[in-house]
């Protein structure tokens, strides 16, 4: 279960990060176009420059985006010297026509450097980061004295980070992480004395033998260096210190705990403190509390965000409760096992409290009450507390926070939550599940001003009653209310309420009962598994938008033919309807679920042939058909010459048995007329890689199903086979997680519309 949650926690945080990179890369992509148009007007370019970007091009051996399918030779030649300016990536100065910018980021171009680009004698900015250029970085960009932007990050260069760099002197920006080099960072870094942005990331196989070099970088206002070992630079601290101007310091995994500590605690003079650092990443780097007291000079009331994730600190010193101007504290992942209370009470005794907008105290140990001091946080928008081990109530002062939209308790033992106040809330989203408030109230004053949107209480011993305050939350849209052993038969009027405002509904595993009347809605997901609902399922006909993609209603005793409708929700991706009393044919139409990618249907009465269509479900990588009446051929694809395997071939026999009816591949059941079967050969994955050759991974099935005697079934790279139920469940808690954050893109961008 722990690990469930835990991988839950980290499949938000991935598709949120996922989502951010999405959004990074869409204005990489604008910033190129501007920079194309940019090139726009009536001067021409340079006629050498021009061959030099052909020569450039002649050494690209792959392009596989046609980066470069711009660059062209083939032009008249008074046409062709107006263009260069125009090709992608390519930036002139609008009066003399000489190339300022090559901007060829992101292109995966693979090759060598030319060193024709010399000869652009004017380029300021030379971008090349995300390519798979490799070998030594070129000599000749030692002579491009002339350049502001060097960006070669993020590709597969090796060797030394060459001396020659240091001659580059009019940089500002020098990018050079992610790439292979090894050996020292030389001191020569330290004549660029213009930079101001430096990015040394990931070079886990470089030597740093002392950052004496850096202290000269007197403008340096950005620096990353997460990935790259520190472990030998015992004075970083006073080599950061004496950068004023630096404001963002990321150094991430850097091993710096193995640092001498050459600091005593006792003559530190927190009042002499003057770095300008706004933005300090020092997470996963096994600092122990012990070791606060370097940071501190690093720490001044400038600085806004402080993420301390996965080390090893106990406690929060309270020289960071006097930090005016934090907004964000991350300490997830440390050891932290001491009271909420004392915790809080050490970031509040200064301005701390004042101005933090987000804390995040997550997967530590911290005990208690959620306590009353929470009060102090008065600008306070994310608490995060998931998992940890709290295991009295949460303080009544935390629904009056005036700016808290976003609550994270969930997965500790905590007892009791409900509040008169909690109708007052400005929280949007509350997560409350996987603790035990037993006992607590069914039944509680609510006023009609709560703002939750979304609610997670699942798992939380509410039952055996129904918490009827969670019906008088106007704005819910998102309700998960699972596993809690609640009895309640639900009324007409309840499906109305819920159907009318709810986008996302999970009740499963309860003891709910009831019928589900026709009342329409536009959900994404509705989870009603494991409970005692009966009936048909009309209510699929009222559902508008076509945007249902998670229908789970397995475990039921619904019966009755599926609507046909429910076949035509292109976005479906899982559909549960498992342990049900539902009977009548999958009809043709079953193959517009093309995003489906859970189906079960197991264990109902369920009979005809599977329709070929169902190949069209090329997404499927969990099918269920076991205990129904299906008969007839598993089908296979009729392809030229010869009948070819689906995707229904590739899953185990064990995932159509009990249906005395069906036979054919991938079960070993002759049908009428077949040959002798062999053994089929399946769930051959193409693993072991190197150099199989192409047929190797096609294997023939001989005499198979009855096609025709003598004709043979072609199975070639059979793919995705699931063997045990936790996959399964992973892989659908994955799922259910990337609805539930398309449901909050929905709800985000409703809400948007709805200030317009
Ligand atoms: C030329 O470039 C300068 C600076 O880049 C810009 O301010 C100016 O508007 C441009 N002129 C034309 C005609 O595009
Ligand atoms: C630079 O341009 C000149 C004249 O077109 C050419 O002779 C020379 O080879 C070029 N240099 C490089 C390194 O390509
Ligand atoms: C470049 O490095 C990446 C990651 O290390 C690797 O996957 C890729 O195959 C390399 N490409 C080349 C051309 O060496
Ligand atoms: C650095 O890598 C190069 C090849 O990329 C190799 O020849 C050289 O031996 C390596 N040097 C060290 C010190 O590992
Ligand atoms: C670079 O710095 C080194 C010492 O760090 C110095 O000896 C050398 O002259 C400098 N080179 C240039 C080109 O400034
Ligand atoms: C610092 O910069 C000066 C030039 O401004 C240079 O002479 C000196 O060698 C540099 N020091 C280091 C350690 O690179
Ligand atoms: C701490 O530094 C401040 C300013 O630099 C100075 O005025 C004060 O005397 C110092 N205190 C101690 C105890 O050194
Ligand atoms: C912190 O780590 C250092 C070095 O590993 C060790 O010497 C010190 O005792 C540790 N302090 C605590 C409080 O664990
Ligand atoms: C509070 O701060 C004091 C002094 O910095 C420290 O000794 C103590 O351990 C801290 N307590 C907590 C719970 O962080
Ligand atoms: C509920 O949502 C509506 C529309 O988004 C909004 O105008 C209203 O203020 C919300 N109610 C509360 C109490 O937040
Ligand atoms: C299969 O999918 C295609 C679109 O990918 C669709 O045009 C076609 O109608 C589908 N076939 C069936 C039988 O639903
Ligand atoms: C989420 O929405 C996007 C665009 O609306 C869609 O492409 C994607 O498939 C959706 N993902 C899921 C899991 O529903």
């Amino acid at each position: 279960m722990a690990n469930t949650i835990f991988h839950k926690h980290f499949v938000h945080h991935a598709a949120f990060f996922f989502i951010h990179s999405l959004l990074v890369l869409a204005s990489l992509i604008d910033t190129k176009s501007h920079q194309a148009r940019d090139g726009d007007g009536d001067f021409k370019c340079i006629e050498m420059e021009r061959q030099a970007l052909l020569h450039f091009k002649s050494y690209i051996r792959q392009d596989p985006q046609g980066y470069l399918s711009t660059w062209t030779q083939h032009e008249k030649r008074e046409e062709a010297t107006s263009k260069c300016c125009e090709w992608s990536g390519v930036t002139c100065n609008n009066q003399t026509g000489h190339i300022t910018s090559l901007d060829l980021s992101n292109g995966l171009l693979e090759g060598k450097i030319s060193p024709s680009l010399v000869n652009l004698t004017y380029l300021t900015h030379l971008d090349l980061s995300w390519n798979h250029f490799h070998g030594p970085i070129p000599m000749f960009i030692g002579s491009m004295t002339q350049l502001r932007l060097l960006n070669l990050k993020d590709n597969n260069f090796t060797g030394n980070i060459p001396l020659f760099i240091g001659s580059v002197t009019q940089l500002r920006y020098l990018g050079l992480g992610s790439n292979d080099f090894n050996g020292t960072i030389p001191m020569e870094l330290g004549n660029l004395t213009k930079l101001q942005e430096l990015y040394l990331e990931s070079l886990s196989n470089c030597i740093i033998e002392n950052l004496n070099w850096l202290s000269n970088l007197s403008h340096l206002e950005i620096l990353y260096m997460d990935g790259t070992s520190l472990a030998k630079a015992n004075n970083w601290v006073n080599v950061i210190q004496s950068l004023k101007k630096l404001s963002v310091l990321s150094l991430i995994e850097c091993d710096l705990s193995h640092v001498m500590n050459p600091y005593s605690y006792s003559s530190f003079n927190s009042s002499s403190t003057s770095t300008s650092i706004i933005s300090l990443y020092l997470a996963d780097n096994n600092l122990n509390s012990s070791m606060y007291h370097w940071l501190f000079p690093l720490i001044s009331d400038k600085l806004k965000d402080l993420y301390l994730d996965y080390n090893k600190l106990v406690v929060i010193p309270k020289y960071l409760g006097n930090l005016c101007g934090l907004t964000y504290l991350s300490i997830n992942y440390n050891s932290m096992s001491v009271k909420i209370y004392d915790l809080l009470a050490n970031l509040s005794s200064g301005c701390t409290s004042v101005a933090l907008e987000k804390l995040d105290v997550s997967y530590n140990q911290l005990t208690g009450s959620l306590s009353d001091n929470i009060q102090k946080f008065s600008s306070l928008k994310y608490l995060h507390l998931h998992n940890n081990e709290l295991n009295e109530s949460i303080s009544e002062n935390v629904w009056r926070l005036p700016k808290l939209d976003y609550l994270d308790v969930s997965s500790n033992s905590l007892k009791s939550f409900i509040s008169k106040y909690i109708g007052e809330t400005k929280i949007l989203e509350l997560y409350l599940s996987n603790n035990s408030f037993e006992g607590s109230p069914s039944n509680i004053h609510m006023s009609d001003h709560s703002s939750i949107e979304m609610i997670d209480i699942s798992s939380c011993k509410l039952g055996p009653h129904f918490p009827n305050w969670i019906l008088k939350l106007k704005n819910l849209t998102v309700l998960n209310i699972a596993n809690n052993r609640i009895s309640y038969t639900f009324s007409i009027k309840f499906w109305n309420l819920w159907f009318s405002q709810l986008i996302d509904i999970d009740l499963s595993s309860n003891n709910f009962s009831g019928s589900i009347p026709n009342v329409s809605s536009s959900l994404f997901k509705l989870d009603l598994s494991h409970n005692n609902f009966y009936g048909q399922i009309f209510f699929l006909f009222q559902m508008t938008g076509g945007s249902l993609s998670f229908l789970d209603l397995s475990n039921n005793s619904f019966v009755g033919e599926i609507p046909d409708c429910l076949w035509h929700f292109k976005e479906l991706q899982v559909l549960d309807l498992g342990h049900n009393n539902f009977f009548g044919r999958l009809p043709i139409s079953i193959g517009n679920l093309i995003n489906l990618q859970v189906l079960r249907l197991d264990n109902n009465k369920f009979s005809g042939e599977l329709p070929l269509s169902l190949q069209n479900c090329t997404q499927l990588k969990f099918l269920e058909l076991g205990v129904n009446k299906f008969s007839g051929y598993v089908p296979v694809w009729i392809g030229e010459r010869i009948p070819v395997c689906t995707q229904l071939q590739s899953f185990e026999p064990l995932r159509y048995v009990g249906n005395v009816g069906l036979c054919g591949l991938p079960l070993t059941k002759y049908c009428p007329g077949d040959k002798e079967l062999e053994a089929p050969i399946i769930g051959q994955n193409e693993g072991g890689g190197g150099g199989v050759d192409e047929l190797d991974r096609l294997f023939l099935i001989g005499g198979a199903s009855g096609f025709a005697t003598g004709f043979w079934i072609v199975c070639c790279g059979l793919h995705v086979n699931w063997h045990g139920r936790n996959e399964f469940f992973r892989f659908l808690d994955n799922l259910k997680d990337w609805v539930y954050i398309n449901a909050t893109l929905f709800i985000a961008r409703r809400r948007r519309a709805s200030y317009v």
